[in-house]
């Protein structure tokens, strides 16, 4: 069907974002990878995920515009653009200083993989604990890492958002198994019994996770001080 898995292939942009990339790699955005208009990224997040324009997702759509020269398109690989959208400490990528910060990385995402031991869920706890965890480890792999505000306000939000696409967006519970598909593998858990959220993922059921994320989580600025600006193409 239109909407069928398929690995991308070598001409195929694919980016940081393992959201986007699981979107085009079902074809709710293109396939190639390339001139994503914010309305394709608005479509495709309803139509695949049952995202509504959130705040902050139509607020990072607006910043992909500026990791290219395009005028109102972009493509994914641009969005590892470090410092506009792309940070240090992520869940599955590495540091832009210490190598490659686009493609999915297995070391890295053991923290989170092997997160909430005993039962086959991840909640808002274990994402709260697992952002912590990747700080400390990031601290000693990359002493210059930046971590300021505006990096933690978009590492508590990925995280609400891997919890709400995989599962309950309203509890922020999600299968292990698929969570863990969404990131090793970017594609929707269909056969292993995921099925898109029948409750809109909207601005009040992020934030509720979002908070209770942030409850969890202890955090301080630290690293290479930085204006927490944006860094253009
Ligand atoms: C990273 C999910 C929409 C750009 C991430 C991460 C998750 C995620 C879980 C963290 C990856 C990691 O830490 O390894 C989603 C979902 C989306 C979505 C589920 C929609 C339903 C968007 C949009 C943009 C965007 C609209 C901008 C056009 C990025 C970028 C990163 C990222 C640049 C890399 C940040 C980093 O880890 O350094 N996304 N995202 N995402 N996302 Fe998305
Ligand atoms: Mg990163």
């Amino acid at each position: 069907s239109a909407h069928q898995w398929q690995a991308p292939g070598p001409n195929n942009s694919r980016g940081p974002c393992p959201g986007l990339n699981t979107l085009a790699n079902h074809g709710f955005l293109p396939r190639s990878g390339t001139n994503i208009t914010i309305p394709m990224i608005l479509d495709a997040m309803d139509e695949g995920f049952n995202v509504q324009p959130i705040t902050i997702l139509r607020a990072s759509a607006k910043l992909g515009l500026l990791t290219t020269d395009n005028i109102d398109n972009f493509d994914l690989q641009g969005l590892a653009l470090h410092g506009t959208i792309e940070h240090d400490a992520s869940l599955s990528r590495n540091d832009f200083a210490l190598g490659d910060n686009i493609h999915f990385n297995e070391t890295i995402f053991t923290t989170l993989n092997n997160s909430n031991p005993g039962v086959d869920y991840y909640n808002t706890t274990s994402a709260g604990q697992v952002l912590v965890q990747r700080l400390e480890e990031d601290k000693i792999a990359n002493p210059n890492l930046i971590n300021t505000q505006k990096e933690f306000f978009v590492r508590v939000g990925e995280s609400a958002l891997y919890l709400s696409v995989m599962g309950n967006a309203t509890t922020g519970v999600a299968p292990k198994q698929f969570v863990q598909i969404f990131f090793r593998e970017e594609r929707l858990p269909l056969e292993e019994g995921w099925k898109r959220s029948d409750v809109p993922i909207d601005d009040d059921t992020l934030s509720f996770v979002t908070d209770e994320i942030s409850n969890v989580t202890t955090w301080e600025p630290s690293g290479a001080v930085v204006c927490p600006w944006i860094h253009l193409q």
